[in-house]
């Protein structure tokens, strides 16, 4: 009989209670993580794609009761980028090989539909060989659409749980899981590549909800799939719960490349916090993807959605070259175009 791995390699899938022994025991992560690096290998050989991070503003008129930026959190200092910060943020990361600028920020009224448009208009104008991805939470169906028809190509939005009750227990009445679900599904309507992901070890969560939250993803099918560990912040209401935990993160990711063979997944920055060799685990365990920061120096600490976050100290290009060398480490390479662009003329290793 063959093992569950194998299993799972096979068939891309397995019964809620399998999914339950390989998520609760470490028994079986060797062989689980080795058929994760071997299924990645098959769909995407030893690329690692890196997408650059610009946190626009840490201002959130949301309060999840996990995240440092909540807007009760009266203990940081709030910031916004102009748009000509951000745009240099893009230069700084176009001039390093980056292909994908990833907007990211809480959920800030200053940055209306039409200043959004405005600057995605901008960054396709200037560098249209290059993909815009915005993951600033929650709007209208319409919003959605026109920041698309501005040029945005894709946007990210963790369901951070699929299990409406775990989902109360994180976020405050105001929030809804319906909502955030339905902005999933109009995102993909709109035609949008939808990154989605969820929280490992965040405060009440149990297999059940794991196994919930891999059962939504089978049914939304995202392109990226982003998870990294619960990671505790002294300004929140969540502050004396534990942090996630580094194996049960990386067993997810496992699990995700196992079942979602062609997705993007990240080895994310709250698993790199949680441990120093966090991101190299992660892209053993499966991840092909890493999103180092383009945000200017100044405000990195200020975008503090956990504590001790890494990388608030060095530049983009630091970084970048930082990750070039812990990609290699684990034997993997990153790459810098997006597919459909001409590779240009090779002027000299970054
Ligand atoms: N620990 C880990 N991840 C967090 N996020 C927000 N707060 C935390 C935290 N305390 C994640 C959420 C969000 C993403 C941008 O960061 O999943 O979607
Ligand atoms: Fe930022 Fe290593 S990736 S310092």
């Amino acid at each position: 009989m063959e093992s569950l791995p194998e299993c799972l390699y096979q068939n891309g899938d397995l019964s809620d209670e399998d999914l339950k022994t390989l998520i609760e025991t470490n028994q079986y992560d060797q062989a689980l993580f080795a058929l994760a690096a071997q299924r990645r290998k098959e769909y995407y050989g030893n690329d690692v794609y890196i997408r650059g991070l610009i946190e626009l503003t840490n201002f959130c008129k949301n309060n999840c009761y996990y995240c440092g930026i909540r807007r009760d959190n009266k203990n940081i200092v709030r910031y916004r980028l102009t748009d000509e910060e951000i745009l240099s943020c893009c230069g700084n990361g176009h001039r390093l090989g980056f292909r994908t600028f990833v907007l990211q920020g809480g959920e800030d009224a200053y940055y209306t539909d039409e200043r959004i448009c405005g600057i995605v208009s901008e960054i396709k104008r200037l560098y249209p060989d290059c993909a815009v991805t915005l993951s600033l939470g929650e709007k209208p169906y319409a919003s959605y659409k026109t920041f698309f028809d501005a040029g945005a190509n894709r946007y990210l939005l963790r369901h951070e749980t699929a299990n409406p009750e775990h989902y109360a227990a994180l976020h405050p009445e105001e929030m809804s899981q319906e909502n955030r679900k339905e902005c999933l599904w109009n995102l993909k309507k709109i035609g949008y590549q939808v990154g989605s992901g969820f929280m490992v070890g965040s405060p009440f969560q149990i297999t059940a909800h794991l196994i919930g939250d891999l059962r939504f993803l089978q049914q939304l099918q995202p392109a990226m799939i982003g998870i990294g560990p619960y990671m505790t912040h002294n300004g929140t209401p969540f502050k004396d719960y534990p942090n996630g935990s580094v194996p049960l993160c990386l067993r997810m990711i496992a699990l995700l490349r196992l079942m979602f063979p062609y997705a993007l997944i990240p080895s994310t920055t709250a698993l790199g916090t949680a441990h120093p060799q966090g991101r190299e685990m992660g892209l053993l365990a499966g991840a092909n993807v890493v999103m180092p920061n383009l945000s200017p120096v100044k405000v990195r600490k200020l975008y503090e959605l956990y504590e001790n976050k890494i990388c608030t100290d060095e530049e983009a290009a630091e970084c970048r070259g930082c990750l070039q060398r812990r990609v290699a480490s684990v034997g993997y390479q990153i790459v810098t175009n997006i597919g459909h662009v001409k590779p240009r003329k090779n002027i000299g290793k970054s």
